[in-house]
């Protein structure tokens, strides 16, 4: 699924925010094998980077800081139905400039047998809900055929995946409206993005970057390859 349009991506923003600030487990890491960092046909590297970010954020008014799962049902249902008016009813005019420190779990898998395309990496975003620990997935630890990294090492292809702001080992705000956003996720794919082209993951200074996006994921790829927010030529003046 891609959505790339702009005003789902604010919505989504109210509606992530909310799912983020329900008082369950502050723990979410459940299901994710850490014993596990990649496939066994490439060599990976799982890390924490310290990302300095500033996205100009929405601000929210009426909505409930503490809200329980009623209300993040009725807010759903909303959103659903009657975006335009979730937006009225929740999200103020303007926005504001937000800066923070984010500590991002990102795992980097590189072909043991390198054939080809070793100096373009694909940039692997998880949809809402998840992690990154899906691109991997390999169901009671033992055949490798479901793992979207595995084929890809195949191919000869670099991976990069991590787990979004709020998600499985990356760090989870408390304050999940005002930071966990749309334009927060946004703003790390994109420096994440510049990043592998300047060589401060693995070492490699990554000529093409292919962004590769499931559900959420690929509308945050779709919005930063429209606005071309990472683009800066490398040596074959490629994105
Ligand atoms: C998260 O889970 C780990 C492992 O079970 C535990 O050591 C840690 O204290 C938990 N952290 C929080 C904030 O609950
Ligand atoms: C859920 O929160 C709403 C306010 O957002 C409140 O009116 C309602 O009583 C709460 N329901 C429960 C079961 O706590
Ligand atoms: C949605 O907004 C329109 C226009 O402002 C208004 O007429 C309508 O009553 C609103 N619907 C709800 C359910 O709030
Ligand atoms: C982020 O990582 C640094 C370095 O490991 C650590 O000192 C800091 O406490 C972490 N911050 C959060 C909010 O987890
Ligand atoms: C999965 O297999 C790996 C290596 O074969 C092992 O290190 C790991 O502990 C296993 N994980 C689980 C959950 O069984």
């Amino acid at each position: 699924m891609l959505l790339a349009s702009t005003s789902r991506l604010f919505l989504l923003g109210l509606v992530l925010a909310a799912a983020a600030a329900d008082p369950g487990p502050a723990n979410n890491t459940a299901g994710y094998d850490t014993s596990r960092v990649g496939p066994s046909n490439a060599i990976c590297v799982r890390e924490t980077y310290q990302l300095d970010i500033t996205s100009n954020n929405i601000q929210f008014h009426d909505v409930d800081s503490n809200a329980n799962q009623t209300y993040l049902e009725a807010l759903f249902q909303t959103f659903s139905t009657l975006m335009t008016n979730l937006t009225l009813m929740y999200e103020q005019p303007y926005r504001q400039p937000v800066h923070n420190s984010y500590n991002i779990s990102g795992t980097l898998c590189v072909p043991k047998d390198v054939i080809e395309n070793t100096f373009d990496v694909q940039l692997l975003l998880h949809g809402i809900t998840w992690d990154s620990s899906y691109w991997d997935f390999v169901p009671d630890n033992s055949t490798e055929q479901y793992s979207y990294v595995y084929a890809a090492a195949e191919a000869g292809y670099v991976t990069f995946r991590y787990d979004q702001l709020g998600a499985g080992l990356s760090e989870h705000p408390e304050d999940a409206y005002n930071v966990v956003q749309a334009f927060t996720d946004l703003a790390i794919a994109t420096k994440i993005a510049q990043m592998l082209r300047s060589g401060d993951i693995g070492g490699v200074k990554f000529d093409k970057v292919i962004g590769v996006g499931h559900s959420y994921g690929s509308i945050t790829i779709s919005e930063f390859m429209k606005k071309r927010l990472y683009y800066t030529p490398g040596p074959t003046g490629r994105f």
